[in-house]
Order: structure tokens, then C-alpha cells, then sequence
């Protein structure tokens, strides 16, 4: 596609704010406390961060100069840099399908307990939270609401990137801030809060160090910046040519990171004075967060706010993973942008409902799980596996295959910016990312 009709991104605050838009989501407001309550909380935290600057901050470096410098989809800028590492691009693909099955279904959480916080169903009800959640499991609204998701991402899709991503970005980005901050204030003077503090500010460094706890971080950090799937390299795409993506990727990972934290500083403190369980799973914000606001003045207001603005900040998510499946489609098998928008958002439903309504048994290699759903299967799949995999070959890609002026004339403009971070940048991509990623796996198969 000719640069001249390829849509891009009005200014630099536009792509950090419609990449950071992507980043932050559910990955860090639901993901990141729930996988930090299942794992040490404080030492969760400290590996959680430490990846983030060794591994995801130089992988999404990577990806901005990829999908800039060829402005294609995920396959097609593989492709067109080296015919082979195309699969790369595929691997994307692949991630963004995975996600697809089950984030739209969380997401759809989000819109249910939004409309049931505005119309105080959620607070008039004599059953536990716990209750409750289950409750809406159980019934047909899941599946609706999942579906409800995907068409409002599919809407702002079909109105094209600019349009849709950049405004909808621009609006709920400061207002989610406002809001974590409030409940943090808030969360502070309920009693036993000093046990959350605890949980999730003192490490225990025995359990950091742990191959799980890595392996866990490692995912969360590739999964909440959307790095290691072809989604920065579909977004950078549309970015323009002065654009500094040192700072961006800089901006993009410390607000990520800031709405993680301050996720957990809302989390913890009220899951102990709830008593409730840190390691509740998949279902803790949904539990916990209206525990917060139950004895608030004007209960239902604020939980309605709050889930507005999750329900926002999964939706600029969604959009992301959506497009690098519409860019692909679009681009690679000639289909006009509304039909590969059909397709994906077609597709997305077909893998929800695979998820929705397929539960089973597992018993292989003396193995056996019980009612397994994809759920987990394409959430640990794509996390755990399909993201490192891609972050690494991305490092090996850009920092051997590559020529060494490619990384640096993408840092620097062709020169135009000083990039004094490049020589740390090159040695990080070539050493220490990759051999962290390789020997983390190595270590989780057991085989060290
Ligand atoms: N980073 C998003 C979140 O934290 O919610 C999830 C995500 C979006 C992952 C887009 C991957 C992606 F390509």
C-alpha cells in the first residue's frame, strides 16, 4: 500500500497515546493483580518490573522500528525485510487469535458489571459478590455481553484507525488515572489495608526468584505492552517518520506500568480488608472492586464510573488486537477493510463461543484436569508462549539478521536525534533479552 494512502496518526502525543492505549487494559487492571496475587504479590511486583525495562521496553523498540520502517501489517513487514521471517508475522497472527477468545469475554464482564452498577442491581442483591459473579456466569448474559463487545470494536474499526482509535484513546486515558488515584486514597482508610500494603510492597526475594514467578512475569510484561505479537509493529505502522520512539516506548511502558501499580495498590489493600483471598483468581477484581464500593456514598455511581473506564480501557485494547487480524486480512489476501473487519470480528465471535460453551476433561501422559475451557488454554498460550517466543525472534531478528544501521537509523530518524541510548539499546537486544527469554523457558521445562 502507497505511503500517501496509508492513514497515520496525527501527532507524537497521538502515538503514545493510541500505543499506550493498547498496552493498558485489562492486562493491567485485571491480569496483572490477579497473576501478582497468585504469585508472592510483592515479588511478582519487583520481577514484573525488572522485565519490563529488560525485555518489554526493547522489544516494543524493535517492533516500533519494523513496523515503521516497512508500514505493513504484522506478516506483510516481516516478509518484505526477510522472505523467511515472515513467520514471525504469523506468530502474530496466531497471538492475536488466542487473545481473541477469551479478552473479549473479560471485557464483556466489564460492560455487565458496568450496567449492572448504573441500574444498582449489583448492590441491591442479598448474595455475595462471589455470589454474583458466578451467577452471571452461569447465565446467557455472558455470551451476550461477549458479543455486545466485539461489535463495539468492530464499529470503531470499521470507522478506520484514526478516527476511532486516536479520539476514543484521548478522552479515557486521564480519567482512568483520576479514578485509580481516587480509590487509592479511598482503599487507604479501610480497615486492615496495612496487610495489602504488605502483600504487595515487601518481597519475599525467595519467591522472586522462583522459575514460576519469572515465567509469569515475563508473560505479564509482554502480554499488558502488547510487545512480542506484531501489534506495535501494525500500530507503528501508522506512526509518523519524525516520531521519537525511544521516548514513546519510554512513555508507553511507565504508564503501563503506573496503572498496574496503582491497580495493586487499589486491589490489596481491599482484598485483606474484605478477607478476602489474594490468590481468588481469574474473578478477584470482580469481587473485590465492589467490596470498595459498597459502603461509599453514592455506591453505584462510582462503580458505574469505574467500570466505564474499564470497559473503555479494555475497548482500546481490543481494537489493537483487532487490528493487526483486520491489517492482515486487509493487506495480505486483498480483501476490502470492511470485509477483513467482518472476517476478524466473525472469527472472534466463533473462538468466543469455543470458549463460551466447550468445557473438557484432559488425560494424557499421566495428566488429569478436569473440566478445562480454552479460557486458560488461549490465555497461557498466548502469554506464556506465543509473546516471549515472538519478542525473542524479534531480538534475534533485528539485533543478528538485521544490519546494524537498521536499529540505529530507526532510533535516531536517519540522524536527525542524538539516540544515545542506542549502543545499550543494541547490546540489551542482542545479549541479555534473549538469553533471559531462552533460559527462562529452559528453566520452566525443568531441563536446568
Ligand atoms: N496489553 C493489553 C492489556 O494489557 O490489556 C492486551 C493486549 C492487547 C495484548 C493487544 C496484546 C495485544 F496485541
Amino acid at each position: 500500500m502507497s505511503e500517501q494512502a496509508r492513514a497515520s496518526f496525527g501527532g507524537k502525543l497521538s502515538a503514545i497515546l493510541v500505543a499506550a492505549g493498547s498496552a493498558i487494559g485489562l492486562g493491567s487492571i485485571w491480569r496483572f493483580p490477579y497473576m501478582a496475587g497468585e504469585h508472592g504479590g510483592a515479588a511478582f511486583l519487583l520481577v514484573y518490573l525488572l522485565c519490563v525495562f529488560v525485555v518489554g521496553i526493547p522489544v516494543m523498540l524493535a517492533e516500533f522500528a519494523v513496523g515503521r520502517h516497512t508500514k505493513q501489517n504484522a506478516v506483510g513487514a516481516y516478509r518484505s525485510l526477510s522472505r523467511p521471517w515472515r513467520w514471525l508475522g504469523y506468530n502474530g497472527v496466531l497471538g492475536a487469535l488466542c487473545i481473541s477468545g477469551y479478552y473479549y469475554i473479560v471485557a464483556g464482564w466489564s460492560l455487565e458489571y458496568l450496567v449492572s452498577s448504573a441500574t444498582g442491581s449489583l448492590y441491591s442483591n442479598d448474595g455475595s459478590f462471589t455470589e454474583q459473579f458466578s451467577a452471571f456466569q452461569a447465565s446467557p448474559r455472558q455470551l451476550i455481553y461477549t458479543i455486545l463487545f466485539i461489535l463495539l470494536t468492530h464499529l470503531i474499526i470499521v470507522r478506520g484507525v484514526v478516527k476511532g482509535i486516536e479520539k476514543a484513546s484521548k478522552v479515557m486515558m486521564p480519567a482512568l488515572f483520576v479514578i485509580l488515584i481516587i480509590m487509592a486514597i479511598r482503599v487507604a482508610f479501610m480497615p486492615n489495608a496495612i496487610e495489602g500494603y504488605r502483600f504487595f510492597l515487601q518481597p519475599d526475594f525467595k519467591e522472586a526468584f522462583s522459575a514460576d514467578t519469572i515465567f509469569t512475569a515475563i508473560g505479564q510484561a509482554f502480554f499488558s505492552l502488547s510487545v512480542g505479537m506484531g501489534c506495535m509493529v501494525t500500530y507503528a505502522s501508522y506512526f509518523k517518520s519524525d516520531n521519537n520512539l525511544t521516548g514513546t516506548s519510554f512513555s508507553v511502558a511507565l504508564l503501563t506500568l503506573l496503572v498496574a501499580v496503582l491497580a495493586g495498590l487499589v486491589i490489596f489493600p481491599a482484598v485483606f480488608s474484605a478477607g478476602l483471598e489474594p490468590a481468588e483468581g481469574a474473578s478477584l477484581i470482580f469481587i473485590t472492586l465492589p467490596e470498595i464500593f459498597k459502603d461509599m456514598p453514592m455506591a453505584n455511581l462510582w462503580s458505574a464510573a469505574f467500570f466505564v473506564l474499564l470497559t473503555l480501557a479494555s475497548l482500546t485494547s481490543t481494537i489493537s488486537f483487532h487490528e493487526v487480524l483486520t491489517a492482515y486480512f486487509n493487506e495480505e489476501f486483498n480483501l476490502s477493510r470492511k470485509n477483513a473487519t467482518r472476517l476478524t470480528s466473525g472469527l472472534s465471535v466463533g473462538l468466543c463461543l469455543l470458549t463460551l460453551l466447550w468445557h473438557f476433561d484432559f488425560n494424557l501422559f499421566g495428566l488429569n484436569l478436569e473440566n478445562i475451557s480454552f479460557f486458560d488454554i488461549f490465555d497461557y498460550f498466548s502469554a506464556n508462549i506465543v509473546m516471549p517466543l515472538g519478542g525473542l525472534l524479534t531480538c534475534i531478528f533485528v539485533a543478528w539478521q538485521m544490519k546494524g544501521s537498521f536499529m540505529r537509523d530507526e532510533i535516531t530518524n536517519y540522524g536527525a536525534l542524538k539516540g544515545r541510548a542506542y549502543p545499550l539499546l543494541r547490546f540489551t537486544l542482542r545479549y541479555i533479552t534473549p538469553m533471559l527469554i531462552i533460559y527462562i523457558f529452559i528453566k520452566n521445562l525443568g531441563l536446568v
